[in-house]
């Protein structure tokens, strides 16, 4: 009996082939063009991931037998609009999570529908990577396209339609579009009646872990899976990560360093967070999680060694990290940030560099400055009464040699390594899992998969105090830089 898991990324769209027992059989990745054409702006083509997928399933389906999956799920990259018209076609590229073109019309939501409304109908304010901004900027800048938008879908919501012809979406996706009301579970009217929406709009809403259909006969009959098969809808990509590496329960925490870099933290209750500095949204297991997120976080490191640098990873770092007094400062808004500053102006910077500055103190400060942002997220959290002691770890950045153990010694929290093979795609096996009633619980589910090489990197207190001191400075830093670029892009 086979399980597919399908997490659909920014980078690339992964499938992976298990059995219920928690072997991994089999996993296929395959990649798809970014544009990012003007300053701000991200797209994909949602066609190419659905060709993505099928590829996948291409290439699966030549070493098994993929009539023997009983259900497939999905982790999804969130925010993205996806518009489709009355007969389904897809109107334009989808605007994706990380691009920051809604600059006023997150203002406009912001200031002039208020803040205390939206946290009041949402329980989130808006920030330009959400859904409803990118609604409101395609109604602005392209009305007569919006005039024939029949259909709104979040990117992992289209390939469950292609699937399944059913429209639907999931708790923890629907979270990041600001128009669920996160706390009661239902679209909010007003923020509907705001995004000129109609409910039929949007998809109908499920749990993560509930079946909406079944593959349809042309899928079947393409890919070769039975019509059987159960489409079980999935999560957010944090949401299945922390599925995947069984971060459920109160105060159960997983970092992701992918892409963006996430501090996800999982609740039994709604948690309100008062500023709205932290998402607070569904969680994939029926409860609910509050969660900061770095636009940049492993691709921050990225870019330094590779398109600055030009150099393979491991050719830049010390053996060890180092408590050197004179390492240079780095400030990850490579792209603006989101949590906790909100801020789509800012962008990166090096501070406090001499003619001593090596490139190995460049590459550790670019690590410090992602952990620090971190940081700053989970400080909110424990503000609000949240108790972490200790956290997963996902992500391409976790297979770096240093950085989980900076992780630890910057946030002070124990690092549970060793479950590369977790994470989103794994997440959506036992979302699949658990919608075919294969496992009664996601836990039963999470069991099979955990990881059994996982070890705990604990915090070194002289590190830790080293890095408290320089995280002090660190948060010094971020308001020049704001008042520097507000005056620079203008008010
Ligand atoms: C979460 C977010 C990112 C994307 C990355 O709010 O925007 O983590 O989901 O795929």
């Amino acid at each position: 009996m086979y399980l597919l898991g399908i997490d659909l990324g920014t980078s690339a769209l992964k499938t992976v082939l298990a059995d219920e027992k928690g072997t991994i059989l089999d996993q296929v990745s395959e990649t798809y063009p970014i544009y990012m054409d003007r300053p701000g702006y991200s797209e994909q083509k949602p066609e190419d991931w659905f060709e993505a997928l099928l590829r996948t399933l291409e290439k699966l389906g030549q070493d098994h037998d993929l009539g023997q999956v009983e259900a497939l799920s999905f982790s999804g990259q969130m925010h993205g609009l996806v518009a489709l018209d009355k007969d389904d076609k897809v109107l334009r590229p989808a605007i994706l999570w990380n691009d920051t073109r809604t600059g006023q019309e997150v203002s406009y939501l912001n200031n002039e529908i208020g803040k205390d409304i939206l946290i009041e109908e949402t329980a989130n304010i808006a920030y330009a990577g959400f859904t409803l901004p990118k609604i409101l900027w395609m109604q602005k800048h392209e009305p007569e396209l919006w005039d024939r938008v029949a259909y709104v879908m979040l990117p992992k919501d289209y390939l469950a339609y292609k699937l399944s012809g059913v429209r639907a979406t999931d708790y923890s996706d629907a979270s990041g579009m600001l128009l669920l009301d996160v706390k009661n579970k239902k679209w909010s009217d007003k923020m509907l009646e705001i995004g000129k929406l109609e409910e039929s709009m949007l998809g109908e809403l499920f749990e993560s872990y509930e079946a909406i259909g079944h593959i349809t006969d042309e899928i079947s009959e393409k890919t070769g899976l039975p019509t059987s098969c159960r489409v079980v809808i999935g999560a957010g990509d944090n949401a299945a990560a922390a599925i995947g590496t069984g971060t459920i329960g109160q105060g159960a925490c997983n970092i992701s360093l992918g892409t963006s870099g996430t501090i996800f933290i999982s609740s039994e209750n709604f948690i309100p967070i008062e500023d709205s500095s932290l998402h607070s949204f569904c969680h994939a297991d029926g409860n609910y999680h509050v969660m900061g997120v770095l636009l940049q976080a492993a691709s921050a490191y990225d870019w330094w060694v590779k398109d600055i640098l030009a150099k393979d990873y491991g050719e830049v770092l010390p053996e060890e990290d180092n408590m050197d007094s004179d390492r240079p400062f780095f400030m990850p808004y490579l792209m603006g940030e989101r949590s906790p500053h909100n801020d789509e102006k800012v962008r990166g910077a090096f501070i406090g560099l001499n003619r001593k500055t090596s490139a190995q103190a460049m590459s550790l400060a670019v690590m410090e400055g992602v952990s620090f942002a971190l940081r700053d997220c989970l400080e909110i959290a424990q503000k609000q009464g949240i108790h972490v002691t200790d956290s997963n770890l996902t992500g391409g950045g976790a297979k770096n040699a240093l950085w989980p153990q900076m992780l630890a010694d910057t946030m002070n929290l124990n690092i549970h390594e060793g479950q590369e093979q977790a994470g989103p795609a794994i997440g959506a096996v036992v979302l699949a899992g658990k919608g075919a009633g294969i496992y009664k619980s996601l836990e039963e589910g999470i069991a099979c998969f955990k990881g059994e090489t996982e070890q705990v990197v604990e915090p070194r207190s002289d590190f830790v105090e080293y890095y408290d001191a320089r995280y002090l400075q660190f948060k010094k830093l971020y308001p020049s830089l704001k008042q520097f670029y507000q005056e620079k892009e203008g008010e």
